[in-house]
């Protein structure tokens, strides 16, 4: 079976204090729910959190062995090391602890110039050194307006992983974003979200079988709060959530880890 993953992208906000603050109340939180002492804690999902990389080890050293959350990077290198100044690799991340990075996020791609092929590289690089791509595909609003929503993304997957082999593919998490939804507060609908969902699960069977396309969680990222955050989740391939802005609220990120 296919985990469901909530995963807050902290992006670039919050100082330590602020940060450490968060995590700290959620784990609090999380404590409370593991032992039954608030909500259902039948359907936890794995939670990860991806700070700012100055911050991830202070923030894994506040769960230590802590089951089912995990931490990871907003990015990393496509090299393993070298000269590249201000640079950070996937060898790196997995040194101090870290189990996950995110792939592609459309801010890479539409701030930094990361294409496709950069971004097979870093996938190679993330698996290389153990650690789990949350890989990040999604179409700008004119390509939905256009209806080519479903080939730029059938687009960036083939190009970002689809040379993988079964093995590799199957240590992947996608987390669909479509760009218009990221921070707009217009968030796709449940029927688009799953709509594109079932889309990649199918191109995942097309490529991969039926199998791994099964065990693939597929996350929705794009305005996900704690009102619709339900909804969303309860869509068959929708497998959890990729959070920006609400990731930044315990009460609120938790609220989202409650709603499946
Ligand atoms: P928002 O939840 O703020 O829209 O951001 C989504 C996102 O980009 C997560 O990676």
């Amino acid at each position: 079976m296919r985990k469901n993953i909530v995963a807050g992208n902290w992006k670039m906000n919050l100082n330590l204090e602020e940060a450490k603050s968060l995590a700290g109340e959620l784990k609090a939180k999380l404590d409370q729910l593991k032992t039954g002492l608030v909500g259902d804690n039948r359907s936890i999902p794995e939670v990860i959190l991806f700070p700012p990389y100055v911050y991830v080890t202070r923030i894994l050293d506040l769960f230590p062995n802590y089951q089912g959350l995990s931490v990871g990077a907003q990015n990393c290198h496509h090299e393993d090391h070298g000269a590249f100044t201000g640079e950070v690799s996937a060898h790196m991340i997995r040194s101090v602890g870290a189990t996950h990075v995110i792939i592609g996020h459309s801010e890479r791609r539409s701030q930094f110039g990361e294409v496709d092929l950069l971004l097979a590289e870093k996938v190679k690089q993330a698996l290389k050194h153990g650690l789990t791509p949350v890989f990040c595909c999604g179409e700008m609003l004119p390509e939905r307006e256009n209806g080519n929503h479903f080939q730029v993304v059938a687009d960036q997957l083939q190009k970002g992983l689809f040379w993988l082999d079964k093995a590799q593919l199957g240590r992947v998490v996608v987390a669909y974003e479509p760009v218009w939804a990221i921070g707009t507060g217009v968030t796709a609908t449940p029927a688009q979200a799953q709509e594109m969902h079932a889309y990649i699960r199918q191109l995942l069977s097309d490529t991969y079988g039926e199998a791994i396309a099964q065990q693939t969680s597929l996350l929705y990222g794009g305005s996900c709060n704690a009102k619709n955050a339900a909804e969303l989740f309860s869509q068959p391939d929708v497998d959890g959530g990729l959070i920006g802005g609400a990731s930044l609220k315990a009460d609120d990120f938790f609220r989202i880890i409650q709603s499946f």
